[in-house]
């Protein structure tokens, strides 16, 4: 820690242009406020105090071209720098900071029968004391995609249902030294084992009961969107629409939040041999199994049934907001994306698939709400804008100037007031990614979601405020 200076001051004020435009709106009592994070992302320090190596750490010093010829060693450091990165997070203003913990920095050997890494806890006591003492409240991932490498030399990792007993074990472990000031966790990051995910709620909800831990609450991530149809009045791009929704969403969500099933569209198109079916009592053990929702909502696509799915797509491709345009083809029948990275309200170029009364935020909320309601509402577990990567490559944008990203990141905002107060969703909170650039799994440092810039070549990962930092929460 004291190889690293501290950096400048945080600012004291915030550009009077920069706030909120929703003026009449303001975020509700209580509501969390955040930013986002995940270890593998910003800790660096893989070899540090006792850490073990993890599937990223593996993968990407095996095929270094795969995370674009950088591995996640150092990232920027977050591991050391963290006290200073949480002093920025409070200068913005945030209530709230979700981030992950590193499991196999908890468990090297990932095996919940070998050693537990003390020098793990104290890192993490440290780090949690950290944002309590600046009145910023922890959210805790205990999955965000990086698993303990020996659990896949000893069994494949989540190929093997062994894993949910270790997965549990860990998080047990996790839940009893920090449940009594951790009162929001989340199991995993856009998950991919029911089972895992409800064991570790069972032990939750049984350690709180016993009264060894907090009253707090947990759910999971999810990720995936609802498309909207390209034309409205066909009924094989709304039918698309709904396989989309299902196979992408309601896999998950319809068996936690609904009826403890996968949904039958997802039944008829994926075989058992690939997904086993879910027995009753592992329905009865999932169902249920969560107290919020959390999505984590960045992007949408368009429904097109072939042959022409990519003229959905055509149709955007000069706008930069929508930068990337892909074909997915697979087991659903062809569609065309639209992948940008903002699902905003203005810089929304779809919105007129709506009409004009709604953007597709509140299209996804409203559907979500309808769907698969949770007695603790809804949260936006991440959002945020990465520049497209031309634009990374030019130093002049590199620096702070990102008049696109926060005034997209004012425009969700208010649709998110909007999704309060005029549809009535419970909405109780929005995580922005990311408190700074950080490293984005096999983009590795070439994409860049920061409210602050990182300069990779300085020793010290220097942070700079952008523009976006300074945005004025509505309220
Ligand atoms: C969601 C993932 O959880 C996070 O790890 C990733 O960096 C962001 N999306 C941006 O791609």
């Amino acid at each position: 820690l004291q190889n690293f200076s501290v950096g400048p001051d945080p600012p004291r004020f915030r550009p009077a242009y920069l706030q909120a435009n929703t003026s009449n709106l303001k975020l509700p009592e209580g509501f969390k406020y955040g930013v986002a994070t995940a270890a593998t992302q910003v800790e660096g320090a893989v070899k540090t105090d006792g850490r073990g190596p993890s599937n990223w750490d593996w993968a990407c010093h095996n095929y270094v071209s795969w995370c674009n010829n950088i591995p996640p060693d150092v990232t920027i450091n977050h591991y050391y720098l963290y006290k200073r990165d949480i002093q920025r997070a409070k200068a913005m203003g945030v209530n709230t900071m979700s981030f992950s913990i590193s499991w196999s920095r908890v468990f090297p050997f990932g095996l919940s029968n070998s050693p537990v890494n003390e020098e793990a806890f104290q890192y993490y006591d440290s780090y949690i004391d950290e944002l309590l003492a600046n009145d910023i409240e922890p959210v805790v991932t205990l999955f965000h995609w990086d698993t303990p490498l020996n659990l896949i030399s000893e069994y494949h990792a989540f190929l093997d249902g062994r894993i949910v007993d270790d997965y549990a074990n860990y998080a047990e472990t996790i839940f009893r030294r920090y449940g009594n000031k951790v009162n929001m966790w989340i199991t995993f990051n856009e998950p991919k084992l029911l089972k895992a995910h409800a064991t570790a709620v069972q032990r939750y909800r049984s350690l709180k009961e016993q009264g060894v831990i907090a009253d707090g609450q947990i759910a999971l991530k999810h990720d995936g969107s609802r498309p909207v149809p390209f034309d409205p009045n066909s009924l094989s791009d709304n039918e698309l629409v709904e396989r989309h929704s299902d196979l992408y969403i309601g896999i998950f969500s319809q068996p936690i939040y609904g009826n403890g099933n996968y949904p039958d569209r997802v039944l008829d198109a994926i075989p058992s041999n690939i997904l086993p079916r879910l027995t009753p009592e592992d329905q009865a053990l999932i169902k249920g199994s969560a107290d919020f929702y959390a999505i984590d909502a960045y992007t949408t696509q368009v429904a097109k049934t072939p042959p022409n799915g990519i003229e959905a797509c055509a149709k955007n491709i000069s706008d930069p907001n929508w930068p990337i345009c892909q074909d997915v083809s697979g087991d659903i029948p062809q569609y065309s994306t639209v992948t940008g990275w903002a699902l905003g309200a203005a810089a929304d170029p779809l919105s007129s698939w709506l009409g004009d009364t709604s953007s597709l935020l509140r299209y996804q909320l409203n559907w979500l709400y309808d769907n698969f309601p949770a007695p603790g509402g809804i949260y936006i577990s991440e959002f945020g804008f990465a520049e497209p990567f031309e634009y990374d490559r030019t130093e002049l944008y590199q620096i702070t100037w990102d008049e696109r990203r926060a005034t997209y990141l004012l425009d969700y905002l208010n649709e998110a007031l909007l999704a309060i107060y005029e549809d009535g969703i419970p909405l109780k909170g929005t995580f922005i990614w990311s408190l700074a650039d950080n490293y984005e799994w096999n983009l590795a440092t070439q994409q860049r979601f920061g409210l602050q810039h990182v300069n990779y070549s300085t020793p010290d990962l220097q942070r700079s405020y952008k523009l976006s930092f300074f945005q004025e929460p509505p309220g």
